[in-house]
């Protein structure tokens, strides 16, 4: 028995021996010319396969991935963040990315074998050691599903072309901000201090947002002044559908006169820009407002504290209440 143990430790030794060799004496090649020992990417590949399969998220947390709105805004994403490594549709990766180990498969490819949310977790996540990097703002999973809906789309072939991003930077910001709704917001309604300060928030992550945070990353540090004036309201007709009056009554009560434990949302966000402590948030798109407000009652953005506080005893019916109402107000 004894003489098993010792044969043991000895063969540990060895492969400890073996390990400082390769790691401390760089025995190991890390060419990416070499790719990978024979096996290794099977086994890499198999492990990767299975984690996301382990891991995806429930299709239950899913918002509808047929809105055009969540598509468009994620393929406005996927064209300054995806497309350096993985193309256009229709489009050629450079020759540089083809040559990464592994190489980030091209779009067409890379949406063919996984189910939505399995690519919900791979751009939320990223993996580990292949140059797929993570979403950029932890705890922002839910703006990840618009990037899905634009890759299920081209999965079945029927995504909108991507907008053309090579123009000035203020165009780049009203592709986004003037021809969308859903969850974008209107930026003519918003004061240009708030504008710049949002800016700067998006920029260094105190406010989180993926999509905020990449736009905002592109912007040369001297023109960032520029877009704070000067946007105009959505081109096209905002889309109202009609709306239960009892949930548009109940939205306003609310905002009006507020309860016992929620404040009136009017005292700080009615009234002209002089008098208002908050933003102006009349006639924003209601799927932003219903963000926006999760995000504070989940205190996932909690920089205002009484902000925090007016959200947090918020229940999903006042959201959608409080959504309806002022999205409809006049701004
Ligand atoms: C710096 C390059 C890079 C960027 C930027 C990048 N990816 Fe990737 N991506 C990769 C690489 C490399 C892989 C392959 C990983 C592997 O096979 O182990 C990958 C894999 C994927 C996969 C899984 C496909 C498969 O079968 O391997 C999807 C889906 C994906 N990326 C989507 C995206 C989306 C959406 C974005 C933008 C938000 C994005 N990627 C940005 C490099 C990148
Ligand atoms: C890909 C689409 C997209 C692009 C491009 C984009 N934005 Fe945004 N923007 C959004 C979304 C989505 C939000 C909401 C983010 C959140 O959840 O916090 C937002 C939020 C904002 C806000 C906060 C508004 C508020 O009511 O609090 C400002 C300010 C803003 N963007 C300015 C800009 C500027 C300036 C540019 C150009 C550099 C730009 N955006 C480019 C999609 C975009
Ligand atoms: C004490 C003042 C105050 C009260 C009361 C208040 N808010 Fe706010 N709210 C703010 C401030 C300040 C911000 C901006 C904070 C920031 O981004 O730093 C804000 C942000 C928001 C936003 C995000 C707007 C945007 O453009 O990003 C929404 C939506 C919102 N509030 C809705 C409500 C609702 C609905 C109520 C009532 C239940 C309410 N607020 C009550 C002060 C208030």
């Amino acid at each position: 028995m004894r003489r098993v143990f010792l044969t043991l430790a000895v063969l540990a030794g060895f492969g400890f021996a073996g390990a400082v060799a390769v790691v401390g004496l760089g025995l190991y090649n890390v060419s990416a010319q070499v790719g990978h020992w024979p096996g290794v990417s099977w086994v890499l590949h198999t492990t990767f396969r299975n984690s996301v399969a382990l891991r995806a998220p429930s299709m239950e947390d899913a918002p509808d991935l047929s809105d055009p709105d969540l598509i468009a805004l994620g393929a406005s994403h996927y064209a300054t963040a995806c497309t350096p490594c993985h193309a256009a549709p229709g489009e050629q990766r450079s020759a540089t990315m083809q040559a990464m180990v592994p190489a980030p498969p091209h779009i067409d490819e890379a949406v063919a074998h996984w189910k939505p949310n399995e690519m919900h977790w791979i751009v939320e996540n990223g993996i580990k050691m292949s140059g797929m990097p993570a979403w950029p703002a932890k705890e922002r999973d839910d703006e990840v599903w618009s990037v899905v809906a634009y890759l299920a789309a081209v999965k079945v072939e029927n995504a909108p072309t991507l907008p053309d991003v090579t123009g000035d930077t203020k165009s780049y910001c009203t592709a986004c901000h003037e021809r969308m709704g859903g969850r974008v917001p209107r930026l003519d309604i918003l004061e240009p201090d708030y504008i710049a300060e949002k800016l700067r928030e998006y920029r260094d992550g105190t406010r989180p947002s993926g999509i905020m945070a990449q736009a905002a990353s592109l912007v040369p540090t001297g023109e960032m002044a520029a877009l704070t004036t000067g946007f105009s309201g959505r081109a096209t007709d905002r889309d109202v559908a009609d709306v239960d009056p009892v949930l548009l009554g109940r939205g306003e009560e609310l905002a009006r006169r507020g309860t016992r434990d929620i404040p009136t949302c009017l005292a700080c966000h009615g009234g002209d820009a002089a008098n208002r402590r908050g933003p102006a948030i009349a006639g924003q798109p209601e799927a932003f407002l219903k963000v926006q407000m999760e995000l504070w009652h989940d205190g996932i953005y909690d920089a205002d504290p009484l902000m925090h506080a007016a959200a947090r005893e918020l229940t999903e019916e006042d959201i959608e209440a409080l959504a309806a109402y002022f999205s409809r107000l006049q701004p």
